[in-house]
């Protein structure tokens, strides 16, 4: 994803979650953003201004007035240089202030002085998180045209486990593209997304599966939504989950059931995208028990599960159906034929056997296959970066 040129500030308040901000300033630096940070003086507890003034390249902003050599900072100079400006960790003191116009220091003197987008990722302890002051002020930010990031759920700092974690740095990163990209080429387009596994249950505790994370239909649900469509997401079994409110998703986990939610979806789909890892077979007998350690050998019998990509290819009005591929070997002839076998208009092959490539990784490199024989490759890159340069192929060759 490209951030080149946008101007990105950085308001930094005191809590545990600031060590992932110069991470977060190295990504954006990585994308091509300028980065400014603000800190406030609680904040240089848990990361030091040096970290950030080195990572960013730019001072940082703590006092208004630099008590040696007489100068002061303007923080109408700062709040205006801004394209966008990103609170976090934002600290429920912090969120308090903002929500009440407060400016006794140089970072909500900064933000009273926003005229961009504020983005605010509020992260505290679990019961502060929950508590009705807390979330009504979160409420004002929202009704005030922030954009909330919704805490995680997991380890605190504590020791407690509950919703309060600051998101990752590359979900940040993600958030941030989504409120400065000018490239909505997807706005009004309904796209419909599978990803992940399927799990078919052989008993209740046991199913067939597969390795995949979702990850590589995740990351294009976000790169979708960012550039503009309206995104429904089916996700098979997996250990993610969306921060996006704007991205409709639909949690399965047999392959039957991820068919029927394509297909009560799919008549107002612009273009389905089938990156889920769907099981081909499934038992043909799910036993309502556990079965018991008997026999020394066991025989399953395995029927064909329905292929949720051939069904929607063939009922397609005007929706653009893509598939994936993943094989081992003869890649390009197994694609090609699975493109024109499912009537696909577009087919995305992956080479599993190449590092970083496939299920579970960050990274994938890929082939972009059309009816035309055109092939398009792309490097060894994050499944995210991926995703938007996919996208953006599929808008050139099939709508423009
Ligand atoms: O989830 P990750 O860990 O990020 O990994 C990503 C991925 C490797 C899973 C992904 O990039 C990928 O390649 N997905 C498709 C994997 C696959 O099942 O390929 P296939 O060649 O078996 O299936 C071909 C196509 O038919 C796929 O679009 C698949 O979604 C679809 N299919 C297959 C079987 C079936 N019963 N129904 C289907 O819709």
């Amino acid at each position: 994803m490209s951030l080149k040129g946008k101007k990105v500030l950085l308001a930094v308040t005191g809590g545990i979650a600031a060590y992932k901000i110069p991470t977060l300033v190295r990504l954006l630096k990585k994308n091509g953003a300028e980065v400014r940070c603000v800190m406030t003086s609680a904040s240089c507890h848990f990361v030091t201004p040096l970290t950030l003034a080195t990572l960013s390249e730019n001072p940082v902003g703590i006092d208004f007035f630099n008590q040696q050599s007489g100068e002061w900072l303007n923080h109408v100079e700062w709040a205006l240089w801004a394209d966008v400006i990103l609170v976090a960790p934002l600290t429920a003191n912090s969120l308090a202030k903002m929500a009440h116009g407060f400016s006794d220091n140089f970072l909500h003197t900064t933000l009273l002085s926003a005229k961009c987008k504020i983005i605010a990722a509020p992260a505290m302890d679990l019961d502060m998180y929950q508590h009705p002051t807390t979330k009504q002020n979160m409420q004002k930010l929202e009704e005030m045209g922030c954009v909330v990031v919704p805490a995680e759920t997991g380890f605190l700092a504590s020791g407690l486990v509950g919703q309060g974690r600051m998101p990752e740095p590359e979900v940040l990163l993600s958030v941030i593209h989504s409120q400065v990209s000018k490239d909505k080429r997807f706005d009004g387009k309904k796209v419909l997304i599978t990803a992940g596994p399927t799990f078919e249950a052989i008993d209740p505790v046991r199913f067939i599966g597969n390795h995949s994370s979702g990850k590589m239909g995740y990351a294009l649900a976000e790169a979708a939504s960012n550039m503009g469509a309206h995104v429904i997401l089916v996700s098979g079994p997996s250990q993610l989950s969306t921060l996006n409110p704007s991205i409709e998703v639909h949690k399965v986990q047999s392959a039957d059931k991820m068919l029927s939610v394509v297909q009560s979806n799919w008549q107002n789909i612009d273009l389905g995208i089938f990156a889920a890892a769907v099981a081909d077979y499934k038992p043909s007998k799910t036993e309502s028990h556990k079965i018991k350690k008997s026999e020394d050998e066991l025989v399953l019998t395995l029927q064909k599960n329905p292929d949720i990509l051939l069904w929607a290819s063939s009922h397609k009005k005007n929706q653009k159906v893509i598939g994936f591929a993943l094989e081992t070997q003869n890649g390009e002839q197994y694609a090609k034929s699975k493109l024109e076998a499912k009537n696909l208009d577009a087919i995305v092959l992956n080479q599993l056997g190449e590092e970083g490539v496939g299920f579970g990784v960050d990274t994938n490199s890929v082939k972009l296959m059309f009816r035309n024989n055109k092939i398009i490759s792309f490097g060894l890159q994050t499944k995210q970066q991926l995703s938007y340069l996919l996208l953006d192929e599929l808008m050139n060759h099939l709508y423009e």
